[in-house]
């Protein structure tokens, strides 16, 4: 079974499970800010779910390829969407700050920050 490494904390995942519903029953902070409450559930039109994925996942869908590719979001940021993101091995998934997870460095609120 493949182990998810988020936010300091492991947690392990059946092969093929859905990356945001793992961190979500984990309670892990895959939401920053208000993207908690504000985000499309799962359906790949919010893009507030973006993570930095190490490690084996499948491939973007439509959805993530097609919300990947305008603002805050650019096609070359690396990012994945984790609602898109069927698990296939051992990960270590980051999220970054900001609203959509989008922005480099930490200059912005933190992973999980409520402001
Ligand atoms: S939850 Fe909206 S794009 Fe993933």
């Amino acid at each position: 079974m493949p182990t998810v490494h988020f936010a300091g904390k492991s947690v392990e995942a059946p092969l093929g499970a859905n990356l945001r519903l793992v961190l979500i029953r984990a309670r892990l902070p895959l939401y920053n800010s208000a993207a908690r409450a504000l985000n499309c559930r799962g359906r790949g039109t919010c893009g507030t779910c973006a993570v930095r994925i190490e490690g084996k996942v499948s491939e973007p869908t439509r959805a993530e390829r097609w919300r990947l590719r305008f603002p805050p979001h650019t096609p070359d940021s690396g990012l994945r969407l984790a609602c898109q993101c069927a698990i296939q091995g051992d990960l270590s998934v980051t999220k970054q700050p900001g609203m959509w997870g989008q922005h480099e460095g930490d200059d912005a609120e933190t992973p999980g920050d409520t402001r």
